[in-house]
């Protein structure tokens, strides 16, 4: 437990790459692993402690690397396994860890086990997978609507079953009440953690056992979750099933048997904040940090963020942490959904990020308020925008290209190559234009990593809420710290006990002396050391 109680994971920062848009070190227009090697200086002086690497191994790009042809491998596009060795080696010089992606729901169409299992009713892969009869009338054999819209079942010809894909056809799930694909995972678990990586961040790990008799989901109601809705029915069958916790509890055994132990970071693609915390287990036998959709997807306002921190606080079991995001390679980044352009709001929603007890986990480009990449339809990639635009753009906006630089190429890929995706992003926000300049939110956002990383009450001490007034929101942390946002149009003055400014968002006021009230101007924040 002493361990724990420091671990990297709890004390510093995870940062998300999206590696097919972060630094492009060929020349192909595609990001790649040497581009992330060429950064790690940058990730290093920006103050993270670990990487959650979007998926690197083989894929056909169905779904952008979430549909996996090979899961010990690296996608050319990307580089080789030595390349991927180099950079935990050299991310780990410099005092960083990397998490792969584990994708074990699904694998591409194109994967071996698949491919055999879907040649004969007999292969020796096929209940490697969830195969199903049709219903006498020849209709699918459930209800189950997939994630991206659409049935959850397609019926191949060659066996006449229909085979089970929660997202696109080109992923059918695997089954996980088959003992020879636990066997297998647990040697690809190994397989990277013995390479030195520091753990996983984990695909829709809510999901991966179904219903063994494959019964109907029942209708959505107005309680359940916007998607539901929209899809008509809860996921109750297809996804969120008991047994899930087997084999969490399974993962987490073995990643406590590697020294250092290894990490679990799941994506619990779950809508309600109460169906979070069984994914803690008891607070130590299953995840280490469950990622939080309500949170994500909360409006940037001061009682509901409240409400959802307090929530998640009440209602973890002793022992776990939460986790803290605003943007990823599904969301519309956070300085487009939260702060819509704003600065004040882009730095409020920093500072709290950052200073919430439980792990940030920023995304690329937030470090610099990038904001969505707008799109085309010619320029679209996602599965999703190109089925749904112009009704939705999907999520290419938000895994456009990192700008590092001024000019063609932003840096991110050579001048005369054409990026995989547009970039889109203004002249002036970029990480060159932003690192020497004291007031740039690059620089914010370094300093409030520094700070969290020096002051153990900012990253380890109790959160407190404390009352303010409406449209605000302060926190204590241990007994040293206080964070204090307005997030509203006007100014307001709030009591706080006395201290000084350790960082603002509005940077002049770094170090200000408190007695016993603070104003703020309208969306600005603050955090005061308290003496
Ligand atoms: C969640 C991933 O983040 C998303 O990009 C992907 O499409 C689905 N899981 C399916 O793997």
């Amino acid at each position: 437990m002493a361990e724990l109680a420091g671990a990297w994971w709890k004390t510093g920062v995870i940062y998300e790459i999206y590696p097919r848009s972060f630094a492009d070190s060929n020349g192909d227009g595609i990001g790649d692993l040497g581009g992330v090697i060429a950064h790690l200086d940058h990730l290093e002086w920006l103050g993270v402690r670990g990487i959650w690497l979007s998926p690197v191994s083989p894929s056909p790009n169905a779904d952008w690397g979430y549909d996996v042809a090979d899961y010990c491998n690296v996608d050319p596009d990307f580089g080789t396994l030595e390349a991927l060795d180099e950079l935990i080696a050299g991310s780990r010089r410099r005092g960083i860890e990397i998490l792969l992606d584990l994708v074990p729901n699904h694998t591409s169409d194109q994967h071996p086990w698949f491919i055999d299992s879907r040649a004969s009713r007999t292969s020796s892969h096929r209940d490697w997978y969830v195969w199903a009869d049709p219903r006498p009338d020849g209709s699918r054999p459930n209800n189950w609507v997939a994630q991206f819209g659409g049935a959850a079942w397609t019926l191949d010809p060659r066996t006449d079953q229909y085979y089970l894909h929660n997202f696109t056809a080109a992923q059918p799930d695997l089954n996980w009440w088959n003992r020879d694909v636990r066997k297998a995972f647990d040697e690809i678990i190994e397989f990277w953690w013995d390479r030195g990586v520091a753990g996983f961040r984990i695909d829709v790990c809510n999901m991966i056992v179904k219903d063994d008799e494959l019964r109907d989901n029942p209708p959505a109601t107005d309680a359940d979750a916007v998607v539901e809705q929209i899809w008509g029915q809860r996921f109750e069958f297809n996804a969120n099933r008991p047994e899930v916790h087997e084999i969490l509890k399974h993962w987490r055994t073995r990643a406590d048997s590697y020294d250092p132990p290894r990490v679990l970071l799941g994506e619990t693609d779950v809508h309600h904040l109460a169906m979070i915390p069984p994914f803690y287990g008891n607070g130590s036998d299953e995840l280490h940090l469950a990622f939080s959709l309500p949170w994500l997807h909360s409006e940037f306002d001061a009682e509901t963020l409240r409400s959802v921190v307090e929530a998640t606080e009440r209602g973890l079991p002793e022992g776990a942490w939460p986790v803290w995001t605003g943007s990823n390679l599904d969301t519309s980044r956070l300085a487009t959904r939260w702060a819509a352009g704003h600065p004040g709001k882009l730095r409020c929603a920093l500072l709290m990020l950052l200073t919430l007890r439980g792990t940030p986990v920023l995304y690329q480009g937030d470090e610099i308020g990038l904001t969505d990449g707008e799109m085309t339809k010619a320029a679209l990639r996602d599965p999703i925008g190109l089925q749904y635009w112009p009704h939705a753009s999907g999520r290419d906006p938000e895994r456009t290209p990192m700008p590092w630089a001024d000019g063609p190429g932003r840096g991110f890929t050579s001048v005369d190559a054409e990026p995989w995706l547009p970039i889109s992003t203004p002249d002036h926000c970029d990480v060159a234009g932003q690192i020497g300049d004291p007031d740039s939110v690059l620089t914010f956002t370094r300093d409030l990593i520094a700070l969290r990383a020096t002051h153990p009450d900012l990253h380890s001490g109790a959160y407190v809420s404390l009352p303010s007034p409406p449209g605000t929101w302060a926190w204590r942390r241990g007994e040293t710290f206080t964070t204090i946002l307005n997030l509203s149009d006007v100014s307001v003055e709030l009591e706080i006990a006395p201290g000084t400014v350790a960082i603002g968002t509005r940077r002049l006021r770094d170090g200000e002396r408190v007695d016993r009230a603070l104003t703020l101007d309208p969306w600005e924040g603050a955090s005061v050391q308290t003496t």
